[in-house]
């Protein structure tokens, strides 16, 4: 056997064992994440997220009611707050608060107004449950834009889990089967990708990303590392959506969309619902 034949048979058996160990010790560096994060029992009964629903609904929000004015596009009330019931109402200490929805809807289908003739590529850090995914679903669909988002999370699509949310009474269920009622717009818009963005992101070569929404791990390091991956792939006029520009909680985020902005040819407008809520959406304005 020459030389040459036995180092591709020595690389090949290395291969193997690599490949062998791979999907073990992913699922070890994520642990946390596939053996139930949000604990082993229903934290609360139906009627206790319904209540806590029907209070966060009956809120008026007047900024965000301009914001879809001045876009020409509001996302379907009876829809949104059921999705929101499984997605967004969970038992925690602060108030729930899910008008990122209202606004991603309005904000991604005036940037359709603008961009009908081409596939639109979004991305999204932190899927969480899919509520967010799935209010962009809705504004392809409504707006019967072609176009694909690609979401993740370190949390996994297809373990099974207790979520935190009123279907948890039902026994414990993937992420997939949590969202089987949104099928259709799942299956036509949305991939889900389990994983770390700072690991996971460089895997992937996506060339153009027209639109995207940055509600991972909320640190500066992340928001850079988000916004460094997304803004090489976008053209003037593109958007990246900031979740929770707000101070108090998550300075970093702050930190990192002011510097985006001062230093990268972005523009910004920030909507300001209340002191614990605010969102930073900014615009690519020319090259880098
Ligand atoms: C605020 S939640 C996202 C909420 C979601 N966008 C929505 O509107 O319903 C943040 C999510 O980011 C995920 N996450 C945190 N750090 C992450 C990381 N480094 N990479 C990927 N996902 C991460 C968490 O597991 C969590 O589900």
């Amino acid at each position: 056997m020459n030389n040459q034949k036995l180092i591709r048979l020595i690389n090949t058996a290395i291969e193997r064992i690599a490949a062998y160990f791979v999907i073990p010790l992913e699922k070890l560096a994520y642990r946390n994440y596939f053996d139930y994060p949000f604990g082993k029992q229903p934290l609360a009964d139906a009627d206790s997220y319904r209540k806590i629903w029907q209070q966060a609904r009956q809120i008026e929000y007047p900024e965000i009611d301009r914001f879809e004015k001045d876009t020409g596009h509001a996302i379907d009330q009876e829809w949104f707050h059921d999705l929101a019931l499984l997605t967004q109402v969970v038992i925690k200490r602060s108030d729930i608060c899910y008008q990122h929805g209202r606004l991603l809807y309005a904000e991604l289908s005036r940037y359709i107004d603008q961009h009908a003739d081409q596939r639109i590529t979004i991305l999204e850090t932190g899927t969480a449950r899919g509520f967010s995914a799935l209010c962009m679903a809705k504004a392809l669909y409504d707006q019967q834009q072609p176009g694909k988002i690609i979401t993740f999370d370190v949390l996994p699509h297809n373990v099974k889990m207790y979520w935190n949310c009123i279907s948890d009474n039902q026994g414990a269920q993937t992420r997939a089967e949590l969202l089987k009622n949104y099928r259709e717009l799942v299956n036509e818009f949305i991939i889900f990708h389990q994983g770390d963005t700072k690991k996971e992101l460089e895997k992937i070569e996506i060339p153009r990303i027209h639109f995207a929404f940055l509600d991972g791990k909320h640190t500066y390091d992340y928001a850079i590392y988000e916004f460094n991956y997304v803004s090489k792939r976008q053209k003037p006029g593109d958007i990246i959506f900031f979740d929770d520009y707000t101070p108090q909680k998550f300075p970093g985020i702050v930190k990192a969309v002011d510097e985006i902005c001062n230093n990268h040819h972005y523009g910004k407008q920030i909507i300001r619902i209340s002191e614990q809520r605010r969102y930073a959406i900014t615009q690519k304005k020319h090259g880098n």
